[in-house]
């Protein structure tokens, strides 16, 4: 009777989730209920032994309002610890979701309550952060969605949540890494999805504007994307607008999105019904399809002038006069036993490390990397001696990428810059938000096999 009680709430939660949180009253908090869930995700058979916000679909889309209070409680039912994490979000340390560092674990039938407000619009996303490798693998990984107060004037809103599944040919899971996945790039999922779906077509008003949002929220895929002969731009980066534009996608210039990562594109669909416009992804084996937009019903003969700009996250500004440099190299490890205890779930090697430190995963057990003041500017001067990509992210508080020893990059604030192989960038922040910020690569072999750690902020 309690599952059924679960399963009831969170039906009923998921609902209000889509329709817009911000406008609901507070007295009842959203409830996010973490269960096993089952899900076709091949066609051949239900994928069993997922992991979901409802028994038979994928994480719902949250969508939230820039600067209206946000609570919800977040029920562990499934049968491991874990913790919610609000990827992107600069909000207070406590909702943070990072387990021993700003929360204990829940285990089974435990629950915590989760009560901020967004102070940035934009696509960010959530995913647990304790036992972290095996949860986003077997499926909780959801996009959130921040909106602005006033309506930018699009004709529809796609969210798309890309990622993989480790599967066999039966449609069931294999091992969600191996060590020689972890010690390089990363070990990659077979079967590629977007929303759940593979290769899904979304309708979309023909002649109209499409606000499309991907968000990268595989473990370890780096995406290559663009969009042959599709009209549009990249509005919004990482989550916020753009300071500098980015030039438009090409088959030898394509978005290049991390794990983590998200790009928001302003689309207009073409006039003609049926017509379609392809998300393609450049990988091992060739393009791709990610998902497929199909024109429908008459032309609305909208223009993409129509749209009214996003206007700018309230993001500080950092002071570049005097800045203090902090430096962080990522490297591999010297070798050794395990960097995580096992609390939130160990992989059993040490690949990886930060100033040739392997750090502890998802669990904090040593002191931060480095301690800055609050209200400061710092730059974090991020050495990469590795021949393999990072995507590097701060939890907390937004950055903005400067330099780069391997090529121009744009000042686009973001949460999570890939690091390219033997690239040294210098990203700058304000450090104004106080406590024990996670650090860590997004590559989650990475994260959970020594690049991992913390900063902390007083
Ligand atoms: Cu997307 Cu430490 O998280
Ligand atoms: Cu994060
Ligand atoms: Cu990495």
């Amino acid at each position: 009777m309690k599952r059924r009680h679960f399963l009831m709430s969170t039906g009923a939660a998921v609902g209000l989730a889509t329709a817009g949180l911000g406008r609901r009253a507070l007295a009842a908090p959203l409830r996010l209920t973490i269960q096993s869930a089952r899900y076709d995700l091949t066609g051949t058979a239900p994928t069993e032994g997922m992991v979901s916000l409802s028994p038979d679909a994928p994480p719902p889309v949250l969508r939230l309002r820039q600067g209206e209070r946000f609570v919800a409680e977040v029920v562990n039912t499934f049968d491991d610890y874990t913790t919610m994490h609000w990827h992107g979000m600069r909000i207070p340390v406590q909702m943070d979701g990072v387990p021993y560092l700003t929360q204990v674990p829940m285990g089974q039938g435990d629950s915590y309550l989760y009560d901020f407000t967004p102070p940035d619009a934009g696509t960010y996303w959530y995913h647990p952060h304790c036992n972290t490798m095996a949860q986003m693998a077997l499926g909780l990984t959801g996009i959130l969605i921040v909106e602005e107060p006033e309506d930018p004037g699009f004709d529809a809103d796609i969210p798309v949540n890309m990622r993989d599944f480790r599967l066999g040919d039966d449609g069931q899971f294999i091992a969600f890494y191996t060590p020689r996945g972890a010690a390089r790039d990363g070990t990659f999922g077979a079967v590629h999805t977007a929303n759940w779906q593979i290769d899904p077509v979304e309708e979309a008003p023909a002649g109209g504007l499409v606000r499309l949002r991907l968000v990268a929220t595989d473990t370890t895929r780096v995406y290559k994307l663009h969009l042959p002969d599709a009209e549009g731009r990249i509005i919004a980066f990482d989550g916020h607008p753009l300071n500098q534009p980015l030039p438009w996608p090409t088959a030898d210039a394509p978005l290049i999105l991390g794990p983590g990562q998200r790009a928001d594109i302003a689309l207009k669909m073409p006039a003609v019904e049926g017509a379609e416009i392809a998300v393609l992804n450049d990988q091992p084996g060739g393009l791709r399809p990610v998902i497929r937009l199909r024109a429908s019903g008459a032309d609305r003969g909208r223009d993409l002038a129509d749209l009214r700009p996003l206007p700018p996250n309230p993001l500080p500004t950092p002071d570049l006069s005097d800045p203090e440099v902090i430096e962080f190299v990522i490297g591999w490890a010297p070798g050794g036993p395990p960097a995580n205890d096992g609390y939130c779930g160990s992989l059993g090697y040490t690949f990886w490390s930060i100033n040739r430190v392997s750090w502890q995963g998802d669990a904090s057990g040593a002191g931060p990397l480095a301690t800055m003041e609050r209200g400061r500017t710092y730059i974090l001067r991020l050495r990469n001696e590795s021949p393999n990509d990072h995507p590097i992210h701060l939890h907390g508080m937004s950055f903005l990428p400067l330099t780069s020893n391997l090529r121009d990059i744009a000042r686009n604030w973001t949460d999570t810059a890939l690091l390219l192989q033997y690239e040294t960038m210098d990203v700058a922040l304000v450090a104004d938000n106080p406590g024990d910020w996670a650090f860590h690569c997004h590559v989650i072999e990475h994260q959970k096999t020594g690049l991992a750690g913390y900063l902390r902020v007083t």
